[in-house]
């Protein structure tokens, strides 16, 4: 087992797909650590949080805060929103499925989509696992661009290799890319139970060896889409194989592109931030690609290919 980061554990304390979960940092409050000054949860009562907030020189410092939804007489005109828990809850046909969801985590599609989310979530390197949010996504592209053959470096339990697989016609594959099978072995049933497994070629090697085959065997430009999700080490790598890989229009999606925030000022020992910057940095000026950076996850970093 490779020493790189969270993505080839070694023994010891479960991995942190985003950084803050495991450390404390700067961050997303949820993500605090117990050795931080905590946060009030609540404001007092009558105490608007906004109230804390600069008010213009001359306001009346008295006033309850008003919004500008208040100010517009819009609250009152919007209706109001509906229940969770009025939403169907799709039934599950697979044995295994487990009664309860993990707290703060939502899933969409498949029923076999919950039951791998959940699977990973009680697993102890869960965390490494793409947010539900970020796996639609990725499916929802594959989808809007036709995608036919797509690679996945870094599949784990391959919830998001499912999420692909799913909306990908049935001659379609998923080139699956990881080091670790035992990984793959929690998921896998649920590939089968979805009637996907045919479309998903898992391959247990270092991903930079899979891909320089690929390109060997004359698949270079005729992959449509590539998702970057392992070592952050060699995400450049990844990124210029991947490139030669994907046709004209098709889109790399590279993963955890914000590090947490660490990418800002990335530390001279922390090799993984450092890596993701200077990807971050060269994609910007990169004239074979154009680029959307979204803040969803731990950042999504899509290139279309030019
Ligand atoms: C963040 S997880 C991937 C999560 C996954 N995309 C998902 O949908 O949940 C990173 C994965 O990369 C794999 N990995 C680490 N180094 C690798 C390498 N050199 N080649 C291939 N896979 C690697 C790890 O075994 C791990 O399963």
């Amino acid at each position: 087992m490779s020493p790189r980061g969270r993505h080839a554990p070694p023994a010891g304390d479960p991995p942190s797909r985003h950084p803050s979960r495991a450390e404390p940092s700067i961050g997303h409050a949820g993500a605090r650590g117990a050795e931080e000054t905590p946060r009030p949860t609540q404001a007092p009562p009558g105490h608007h949080p906004r109230a804390a907030l600069p008010r213009p020189p001359g306001a009346d410092r008295t006033a309850p805060h008003r919004s500008a939804c208040d100010r517009a007489g819009l609250r009152r005109s919007l209706p109001p929103a509906a229940p969770l828990r009025s939403l169907p809850t799709p039934k599950c046909r697979f044995p295994a499925c487990p009664k309860k969801w993990p707290s703060g985590r939502r899933c969409w599609g498949s029923p076999l989509l919950r039951v791998c989310l959940q699977l990973t979530a009680d697993h102890p390197w869960g965390r490494m696992m793409v947010s539900c949010e970020q796996a639609q996504l990725m499916a929802n592209l594959v989808k809007l661009i036709k995608a036919k053959k797509v690679i996945e470096i870094g599949v784990f339990t391959g919830y998001n290799a499912l999420n692909m697989a799913l909306v990908l016609p049935d001659n379609g594959r998923v080139i699956a890319c990881d080091i670790n099978e035992d990984y793959a072995k929690i998921g896998r049933p649920l590939w089968k139970e979805a009637g996907v497994e045919h479309k998903i070629d898992l391959r247990i090697k270092p991903a930079i060896q899979t891909l320089d085959e690929l390109l060997a065997s004359g698949e270079a430009e005729t992959f449509d889409f590539a998702f970057i999700d392992a070592d952050k080490e060699s995400y450049n790598e990844y990124y210029e194989k991947c490139l030669r890989l994907v046709k004209k229009g098709g889109i790399i999606a590279i993963d955890n592109v914000f590090w947490n925030g660490k990418v800002l000022k990335p530390r001279k020992d922390d090799l993984a931030a450092q890596s993701i910057h200077r990807l971050n940095e060269k994609l910007l000026r990169d004239a074979r690609i154009n680029i959307s950076m979204l803040p969803i996850g731990d950042g999504v970093t899509l290139a279309f290919k030019l």
